[in-house]
């Protein structure tokens, strides 16, 4: 048994939820136990830290969780410690509930605190580090878009549930001789349209990364018809620009973090397919799908290797770290060393080399 001084450990999920989060709590359970450690977990992100809301996670919350989609903690995108929502006088008052937070874990007697969640959930994780509370953190999100590792979990899963809507849709493109858009996730970073749209033999696939224009859509369609190919499928990236370079936002949401929330380029795409090229045309925005469900046995085991590095880390008394995947070994990297803000595509990324060699176009 490894030595430690640690007692206590407790366990959020935060940001939009992603398939294995269930088999990263899991992970940290069964270390935990193996380590004769107890483990609390916090409901709803770190509203439950601030609200004192948890549980003592033991063997019947863990069992059966490993295929399990979502998070048995629940999650949530907006309640951040340092701009918190407070009730006050029947009126929504947002307030900095950072230092409750950092105190409620000393009162609890949590020695390390886990936190399995994107760049927001890091965000809050690195200033409460600061503030001196001791945390580890796992990285997570369907996107792919975090730096300081080579690949977060959920993204796997993300991509397989990408394919298949394109294998669907083919069949579907092919029967009526049309062009099918399919609209994916993935915010300012293209990886899951990049992957899938391999996976799934799009012909178009157009990401944030690389700018696009009408014409350059057009002729691979127009080709494709001249190869007696009457139909086609385009993959897009919800973070896509329109060529003049806009935006395409579906919603802002009050008090989140990341206010943003991006759709429609879909039907823009559609819209231009059918004027420039007279293909009818209809869009897919597969949305949350790619969030839910059983994750992959890749992403299992991903989070599996990923919660038991963090248990790891925490009893060795290792704090502000991301625990981390770097060619292929699991590894960790302090706050400090990760890079802020969005890990976008390469311009120059083997798969988007060849891709292109195989024909497929990102209207460049
Ligand atoms: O970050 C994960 C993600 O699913 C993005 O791909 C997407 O843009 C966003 O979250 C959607 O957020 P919400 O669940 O708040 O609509």
């Amino acid at each position: 048994m490894v030595k430690t001084n640690i007692k206590r450990l407790g366990i959020l999920t935060g940001g939009g939820d992603a398939p294995g989060l269930n088999a990263v709590i899991r992970a940290v359970s069964r270390a935990s136990r193996h380590f004769g450690v107890k483990l609390y977990g916090f409901r709803d992100g770190y509203s439950g830290l601030i609200k004192k809301d948890y549980i003592r996670l033991e063997s019947p919350h863990i069992s059966g969780l490993l295929p399990k989609g979502g998070t048995i903690l629940g999650s949530n995108n907006r309640d951040n410690p340092f701009n918190f929502p407070v009730e006050q006088d029947n009126k929504t008052v947002y307030m900095d509930m950072s230092g409750k937070a950092v105190e409620n874990l000393s009162e609890l007697g949590i020695d390390c605190l886990i936190v399995i969640g994107g760049d927001g959930t890091l965000a809050i994780a690195r200033e409460l580090t600061q503030k001196g509370a001791r945390i580890i953190s796992v990285p997570k999100t369907i996107d792919n878009d975090l730096p300081g590792t080579d690949q977060t979990f959920g993204f796997d899963t993300a991509v397989n549930t990408a394919t298949d809507a394109l294998d669907k849709l083919h069949t579907t493109a092919e029967s009526h001789h049309r062009v099918m858009v399919l609209e994916l996730m993935g915010r300012y970073a293209g990886w899951i349209a990049l992957y899938s749209g391999v996976a799934g033999g799009a012909d178009v696939i157009l990401i944030p990364e690389i700018p696009w224009t009408k014409e350059n859509v057009a002729k691979k369609i127009l080709s494709r018809k001249k190869e007696g190919k009457a139909f086609s499928i385009i993959v897009v990236a919800e973070g896509v620009k329109t060529p003049e370079g806009n935006a395409v936002i579906r919603q802002t949401i009050k008090g989140s973090g990341d206010p943003i929330r991006l759709g429609g380029i879909g039907d823009y795409v559609a819209n231009v397919v059918e004027e420039t090229t007279g293909f009818e045309s209809r869009t897919t925005v597969l949305g949350h799908l790619q969030r839910g469900g059983s994750p992959s046995p890749f992403d299992r085991i991903l989070a599996t290797c990923y919660g038991e590095a963090a248990a790891q880390l925490a009893l060795s008394g290792e704090y502000g770290m991301m625990v981390s995947l770097k060619n292929g070994t699991i590894t960790a990297v302090r706050f400090e060393e990760i890079p802020r803000g969005c890990r976008n595509v390469p311009k120059n990324h083997q798969l988007i080399t060849a891709a292109k060699n195989i024909g497929i176009s990102f209207g460049d």
